[in-house]
């Protein structure tokens, strides 16, 4: 079927700046780091990207080693771009990554120029893209001086290889010191990605505070603790979900009888809310001004649906807030 990207598109997603810069991103993003890959449904995946962008959510995440194997969720995308969205990419800002393995020898791994030139060239071949809206270094490279691979971002983006450069899962230390090199050769770090949600609070502890001063946004990753943050795991493991799949990243250990406790009392609370857990959970990151986006991932259609309704009701009163606290300490 001919895919057409509904009218109704804009009318409900919210949009939010990205710290200082002139790029605003949809209050809810969708990463293709599960269930987009070479062993995943193709139809599947093609619906919940047009579910997701007839719905507002403008923005797509992805990164070279996503699969398994890796690289095929980035040919899943440009596959599904071809398709159904390329007369809407000045509508789209798709974002990639380099900085985990991805080619045998010393090239093909953590924060060289060479290696974050050579991945980015594979990406968009993958991607059948002239150029990405975001390119991120994924992690930070402890034995790459920061300035080479702050450089290597700087080039990307003056070659129009990508137009706005980010850091991912940098310390606030470290972030502060990108973003100063980042500044001094001309390019601003737009933003972030971290791994944020009730379950993970680190960013608390200082990042924010330095993007905030910086200018700089912040877009979560794995809002929902990989899924942990709804009901599906408070009856055991089902059949399908993350947890269940040898190749997914939610091991059934992680599920613990400590985690499953404060899931259960989120979910109370979010009931007496009129919300779904992961609506809960994705609106509670969302009172934070400095968070630019929710980076949600989804395996059905109807998550995508559930998940962007959690912007009807993004109000907390004071007590649902400490009995969150509460639950989680
Ligand atoms: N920069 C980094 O280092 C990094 C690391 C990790 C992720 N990321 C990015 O962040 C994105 C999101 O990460 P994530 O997939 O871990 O996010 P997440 O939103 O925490 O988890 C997504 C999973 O939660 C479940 N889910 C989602 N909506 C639901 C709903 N409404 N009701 C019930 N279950 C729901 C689904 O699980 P089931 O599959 O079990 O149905 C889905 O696969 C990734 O795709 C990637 O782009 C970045």
């Amino acid at each position: 079927m001919d895919y057409s990207a509904k009218d109704t598109r804009y009318d409900n997603m919210v949009y939010r700046r990205c710290g200082q810069s002139g790029i605003k991103l949809p209050a809810l993003s969708l990463g293709l780091w599960h269930n987009f890959a070479g062993v995943d449904v193709f139809e599947n995946s093609r619906a919940i990207i047009c579910k997701a962008f007839d719905l507002g959510i403008t923005h797509i995440d992805l990164a070279n080693n996503y699969g398994p194997p890796p690289g095929s969720a980035e040919e899943t995308f440009g596959a599904i771009f071809e398709k159904d969205l390329k007369p809407y990419r000045d509508e789209l800002i798709i974002s990639t990554k380099a900085g985990y393995g991805m080619w045998s020898g010393p090239y093909g791994d953590w924060g060289s120029k060479k290696y974050l030139v050579s991945s980015l060239d594979q990406s968009l071949k993958r991607m059948k893209l002239n150029y990405v809206d975001i390119f991120y270094h994924h992690r930070p490279d402890p034995e790459t001086p920061i300035e080479e691979t702050m450089a290597a971002l700087d080039l990307i983006v003056r070659q129009g290889k990508a137009l706005y450069a980010g850091i991912s899962n940098y310390s606030a230390e470290q972030t502060e010191k990108a973003i100063k090199v980042l500044k001094q050769l001309g390019t601003p770090c737009l933003i972030h990605q971290a791994k944020y949600s009730m379950f993970e609070r680190w960013v608390e502890g200082g990042l924010l505070d330095v993007l905030e001063k910086q200018g700089s946004g912040c877009i979560s990753f794995s809002p929902l603790a990989q899924g942990l943050l709804t009901d599906k795991y408070l009856g055991g493991i089902p059949e399908g979900s993350r947890a269940s799949k040898e190749h997914g990243f939610l091991k059934p250990q992680n599920i613990t009888d400590e985690k499953i406790e404060k899931v259960r009392k989120l979910n109370e609370l979010s009931k007496k809310r009129s919300q779904s857990l992961a609506q809960l959970a994705i609106a509670w990151l969302l009172k934070d001004n400095r968070i630019t986006s929710i980076l949600i991932g989804a395996s059905k259609v109807e998550q995508v649906e559930d998940c962007v309704n959690s912007i009807n009701n993004l109000n907390f009163t004071k007590e649902e807030l400490n009995e969150i606290e509460k639950i989680l300490k």
